[in-house]
């Protein structure tokens, strides 16, 4: 079947998609967007999170199909161009980028994080980064990240600023 839909801003069509396929699958296979990992395929790990229709989910668990007519934007979206976005850049800067399998998938997690909520709690960034595994337990630098983009959206720390 032949799966039309928004991606990161640009209609896009699949072709030849079996009606099992994920999501996730379409975009790294079909669509060129390696971006969105895969590590688990069953919603345990975060690695694939994207934003469908505005809100986060795990791309192994939408069926190809469920993506028809819908907007999708992925890490490779959240930037604007070649211009990191907040969270991107607050992430490298607090080297929260460490094994790059899990970092694609924090990025759109702390990204929707920061849209809903411009300074979280350190509670609140638990709470959304829960479904996001890194297996390197280097929680704390990428509990950094996320305060450092929320301090600088703000205004209180300047970009390039470590916080
Ligand atoms: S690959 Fe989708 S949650 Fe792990
Ligand atoms: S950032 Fe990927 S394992 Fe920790």
């Amino acid at each position: 079947m032949r799966v039309t839909c928004t991606v990161n801003g640009s209609p896009t069509a699949a072709d030849d998609v079996w009606e099992g396929e994920s999501l996730l699958f379409v975009l790294r296979e079909r669509l060129g967007l390696p971006g969105s990992k895969n590590a688990c395929e069953q919603g345990e790990c975060g690695s694939c999170t994207v934003y469908l229709d505005g809100v986060v989910v795990c791309a192994c668990l939408v069926a190809a199909g469920q993506a028809q007519g819908r907007d999708i934007v992925t890490v490779e979206g959240v930037g604007d161009g070649d211009t990191l976005a907040a969270v991107q850049r607050a992430f490298l800067d607090a080297g929260a980028v460490q094994c790059g399998f899990c970092t694609p998938g924090l990025i759109v997690a702390a990204d929707d994080l920061l849209r809903r909520v411009p300074r979280p709690a350190d509670a609140e960034i638990r709470e959304a980064l829960a479904g996001n595994l890194c297996r390197c337990t280097g929680y704390e630098t990428i509990l950094d990240a996320v305060r450092l983009a929320s301090a600088r959206q703000a205004g209180g720390v300047p970009d390039g600023g470590a916080g």
